[in-house]
């Protein structure tokens, strides 16, 4: 969710005018990703390395945030999305925290889109918890293999995401779901995260539908995937 910052200045604001017109483009891509069926939607709304912005950014967007979750707690149960977050939660304020995890436990029934905040998260956070977890667990070396990692990954139940999308131009992955998105495709967009609404969403994920996904095969074996050994093509989620 980039340009929150930029958007504002262009308009003579403060960063954390973005933020605050950022929080209506979160609304339009839950409400997109829920009318598209999109099972799983995860934004990266605070990286590790946020910590070192200045202390009233950092203040403002904790309070947006929960305002957010206090504010949208009711419209995401009629709408069946069910809360989860992913990164090192126990750095955020308590007030945060609090507020997570009522939305998580009001939600956690819900059936539909499962929308994930990547909160105080890195990839290589991430990574690096997975090591330490197989250490602590006593795994030893010649057991561990790539499902041993994904196992001990944040939310190892959650598939890796078909497509990232990165607004403001940027054409980076700054740190989000390392292991996850190694083959996930990649969508980047000039549009503002505060301008990014319900019909870029919509658009991205078109464009996305008509890509051919190929895994590392040919784009023979992906034609007639029963003719070729090597298995199934891996299902799109
Ligand atoms: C990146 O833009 C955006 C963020 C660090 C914060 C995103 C937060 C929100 C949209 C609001 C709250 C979120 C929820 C889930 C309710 P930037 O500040 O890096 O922009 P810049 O690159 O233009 O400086």
């Amino acid at each position: 969710m980039d340009g929150n910052g930029r958007w504002a200045r262009e308009r003579g604001e403060d960063r954390v005018f973005g933020h605050a017109n950022g929080v209506e483009s979160v609304r339009s891509a839950v409400r997109a990703a829920g009318e598209l069926g999109i099972d799983y939607l995860t934004l990266y709304a605070f990286s590790t390395e946020n910590w070192s912005r200045p202390r009233n950014e950092i203040n403002a967007l904790m309070e947006l945030l929960v305002e957010s979750l206090a504010g949208e707690v009711a419209e995401l149960v009629r709408k069946g999305v069910r809360l989860c977050s992913t990164g090192d939660i126990s750095a955020l304020p308590e007030s945060c925290i609090a507020a997570l995890r009522n939305v998580e436990e009001q939600t956690s029934d819900c059936k539909g889109l499962t929308l994930i905040l990547a909160l105080s998260y890195s990839g290589r956070w991430e990574l690096t918890e997975a090591v330490r977890r197989i250490v602590q667990a006593g795994i030893p070396a010649e057991f561990i293999d790539e499902d041993t990692v994904r196992k001990h990954l944040s939310m190892p139940d959650v598939p890796d995401p078909e497509l990232l999308i990165r607004t403001s131009g940027e054409q980076r992955l700054s740190n989000f779901l390392l292991w996850q998105l190694a083959y996930s495709e990649l969508h980047f967009t000039p549009v503002m995260w505060p301008d990014f609404r319900e019909d870029h969403f919509k658009a991205a994920i078109l464009e996305f539908r008509g890509r051919e996904r190929r895994f590392g095969r040919t784009g023979e074996q992906i034609k007639s995937p029963t003719a070729s050994p090597g298995g199934e093509i891996p299902k799109a989620e």
